[in-house]
């Protein structure tokens, strides 16, 4: 086992570590920046029947169905397609309504998870054409979906996923970038500029790993709260979910991810002295909108660690710790600044002495209802 950490002290930590290659083992053979083009032999069948969608679904769970949020976003943006992302167990018992030619994707690390398969073949005995995006070859999803894309993440141990989420993030926005050419939806530059930007992603990932020791000092701060809040806006609101997750999971605390604004509507009143808010502020079309809620977790004396983009002069003047990561597209962010979050919830889970690859009560795959 020891040989199988390749030196790291846990499976997750090697998985955090391994993001700039897994990203980069995600798009091999299939982004090719300089000519931009995108070969994605997976879903070919299919393509065409995504450019005419109506309407995408996304079921999944978990980290998964934070993965689908992102790409609701991405695909509603340059598709122009209207997108819902359902969880896989509400969705599979609520007779929902599938209409003939509707496009069901199902995100799932492990391929096995027993609601996201019972939502897809729900999906599929109403006519919906269901597209997988498995990290598991011949899993069992991968095998009821009509066709797929592999995130080629390699094996995920940890419990609490890391390089897996990147990897959906990676092969979803591949997706909808090669169906918005396709569909005239994308102008051609801006789609070659993203293409890359994302071919430079696993070297922004690896700088944003160099925030470790910084954020290990954060934590030796922070590990005893009672109760963290996650907030982001746009791109980064799922990501906001997703660290929250990753926190409550192996750490055991209570934690919650909100939209930045929606704080307003009730979160806030959580909000004291004693209240660590975890803020991903980096700089994006809602940077001047997520500055103000920065001001208002502020002036109720909530201590905010702030994730900002490299060279933000403003946020660090406000806020009580700032993590810098290399900037991006927004669209692209989230595979960036995921990563201080996953780094943040792995060195609290260490500092509490909790079992970081194997937490209480949870199974790498759900495979029961
Ligand atoms: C993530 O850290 C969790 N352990 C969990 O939420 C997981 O993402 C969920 O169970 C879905 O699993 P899947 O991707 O294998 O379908």
């Amino acid at each position: 086992e020891a040989i199988e950490k390749g030196g790291f002290e846990h499976f997750m930590l090697k998985e955090i570590f391994e993001q700039p290659k897994s990203i980069k083992d995600c798009f091999r053979g299939r982004l090719i920046a300089d000519e931009a083009k995108l070969v994605l032999g997976g879903i070919r069948d299919y393509a065409t029947a995504l450019i005419n969608a109506e309407r995408i679904v996304i079921v999944a769970c978990g980290t998964s169905w934070h993965a689908g949020l992102v790409a609701e976003y991405i695909f509603e943006e340059f598709c122009r397609i209207p997108v819902e992302v359902e969880y896989a167990s509400e969705f599979r018992y609520r007779n929902p309504v599938i209409r003939e030619g509707d496009i069901v994707f199902a995100i799932s690390q492990s391929g096995e998870t027993a609601d996201t398969l019972a939502a897809m073949e729900l999906a599929k005995s109403k006519g919906a054409i269901v597209l997988g995006v498995c990290n598991v070859v011949g899993s069992s999803i991968s095998r009821v979906s009509h066709e797929g894309v592999y995130t080629h993440a390699g094996p995920e141990i940890g419990v609490a996923s890391t390089k897996a989420f990147t990897a959906q993030l990676t092969v979803l926005t591949m997706i909808a970038l090669k169906t918005a050419l396709r569909k005239g939806t994308i102008a051609e530059q801006r789609y070659r500029e993203i293409l890359v930007d994302l071919e430079n992603i696993p070297k922004k990932v690896e700088k944003a790993l160099k925030t470790d020791e910084q954020v290990k000092k954060i934590a030796e701060i922070y590990k005893d709260a009672r109760n963290f809040l996650y907030l982001g806006r746009g791109y980064n609101f799922p990501v906001a979910l997703e660290g929250a997750l990753k926190l409550k999971e192996i750490s055991y605390i209570h934690a919650e991810g909100y939209p930045a604004a929606e704080m307003k509507h009730g979160p806030i009143a959580l909000i004291d002295e004693e209240m660590p808010v975890v803020v991903i502020a980096t700089r994006d079309s809602s940077y001047d909108k997520i500055v103000s809620n920065i001001q208002e977790v502020k002036a109720r004396k909530g201590k905010v660690i702030a994730v900002v983009s490299e060279g933000d002069s403003l946020i660090p003047g406000m806020v009580d710790h700032t993590i810098e990561v290399p900037g991006t597209h927004e669209v692209l962010m989230p595979m960036v600044s995921t990563i201080p979050l996953q780094l943040l919830s792995y060195h609290i889970a260490v500092m509490r002495g909790c079992n970081v690859d194997q937490p209480r009560n949870l199974a790498k795959s759900v495979t029961v209802e």
